[in-house]
């Protein structure tokens, strides 16, 4: 049996609009991205040949990879372009007053 449980990761002030912030939990490197009004949380590693993705530009609910070019969407981790097809990793943020707190 394996539930999840939030750890804080960051404030809030951290990862302001259109910015990301590499965090490090559970021995999982993830990316918090906080785009459309909204943080999500990645694994900072794409599907395709395994390159972070913490340089790549983000936008709109997306981020590039920086290697290749492919896009995943920042909410289900889906590939959105070719060279990658699988997702990222994706995990669940929640915000308890001014912390960010991700499921692992
Ligand atoms: S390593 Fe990311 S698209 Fe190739």
């Amino acid at each position: 049996m394996s539930e999840k449980s939030f750890v804080a990761v960051a404030k809030l002030d951290d990862v302001p609009a259109g910015a990301k912030k590499v965090v490090e939990t559970n021995g999982i490197e993830m990316i918090l991205c906080n785009t459309k009004d909204q943080i999500f949380a990645v694994r900072n590693l794409c599907s395709h040949a395994h390159e972070a993705l913490d340089c790549g530009r983000m936008k709109n609910g997306w981020i590039a990879c920086p290697v290749h070019g492919a896009r995943f969407n920042l909410e289900t981790g889906a590939a959105m372009n070719p060279p990658a097809t699988l997702p990222i990793e994706t995990f669940e943020v929640r915000i308890s007053g001014d912390t960010i707190e991700v499921a692992v």
